[in-house]
């Protein structure tokens, strides 16, 4: 496109688009593809089998997460791809260990469900990757992340979740395993201090795709109503209005709608 004075000449059509009426939103289908990808994404434990995910898929999903935003383009993220048997065992000892510990932070009913619960899919997965962050990759002063510090682990997360909806776009499940010792993780794939492990994934193609979390199926959690996590000027402070009643209203509709599965594949 060539811009010129207050009009936008679309080289490909040879129109004028006036920005100032111009869309900028996609098209209905190209939209509802996005919004499918979000709500039929699914943490993936049990249902990995042993397809490999050949090299262009793969590329797209790391491109993908490549391309999440990141404070001051800071782009403090590393994917490290575990395939070997070895590595991959290792990774399962700890979780196995911190599995065990878990369990017995809970009590009663819930240690029971616990226990029952599968919470990774290390082994069965073709493909493991952990993303980290590296909060000297461009040096000690970054823009945005001068006062809040953390701003670079939130911007490798920013990665994680380009990675989990691109790659189920390809129809490539994934597990975040969290369940597992930083520091011994750390040394099991020889980060240096400065590098923390954010996200430890296992990738794979998948027999099924659950419609709801698996949380929500064993009734550990129900998900919430919009109307519960959304505030207007402060924290937990309803308002009383014609522009709020209208969103609360469309907002449980479309979670009326994406509960009784009009996003289901
Ligand atoms: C930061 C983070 C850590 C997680 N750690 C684990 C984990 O260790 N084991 C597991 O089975 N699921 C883990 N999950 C997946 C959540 O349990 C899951 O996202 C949630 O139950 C909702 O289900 P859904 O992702 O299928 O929508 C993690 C998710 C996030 C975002």
């Amino acid at each position: 496109m060539e811009t010129c004075d207050q009009t936008i000449l679309n080289a490909e059509t040879d129109t004028v688009i006036d920005p100032s009426t111009s869309d900028h939103s996609f098209n209905e289908a190209e939209r509802d593809a996005l919004y499918q990808t979000i709500f039929s994404r699914r943490d993936v434990r049990g249902q990995f089998t042993s397809k490999p995910i050949p090299e262009d898929v793969l590329s797209r999903i790391l491109t993908a997460a490549h391309y999440a935003p990141s404070v001051g383009f800071m782009q403090p993220w590393n994917f490290i791809l575990i395939r070997g048997e070895e590595t991959k065992q290792r990774v399962h000892n700890l979780f196995k260990k911190a599995h065990d510990e878990a369990a017995d932070m809970f009590e009663g009913e819930k240690r029971d469900t616990y226990k029952t619960l599968k919470l990774e899919g290390i082994m069965e997965s073709p493909l493991n990757i952990c993303i980290t962050c590296d909060k000297d990759r461009t040096g000690p002063v970054v823009i945005g992340r001068t006062h809040i510090k953390a701003m670079d682990l939130y911007s490798t997360v920013c990665a994680v979740q380009n990675l989990w909806l691109a790659a189920r776009a390809e129809g490539v499940g994934v597990g975040w395993v969290s369940i597992l010792d930083q520091k011994k993780l750390k040394q099991t794939l020889k980060l240096p201090k400065r590098v923390t492990p954010v996200a430890y994934l296992c990738l794979g193609y998948v027999s099924e795709f659950f419609d709801k979390p698996e949380l929500q199926s064993a009734g550990w959690l129900p998900r919430l109503p919009m109307g519960d996590v959304v505030n207007f000027e402060e924290y937990d402070k309803d308002a009383n209005d014609p522009f709020a009643t209208n969103l609360f209203e469309a907002m449980k509709r479309d979670q009326k709608n994406i509960e009784d599965g009009r996003y289901r594949r």
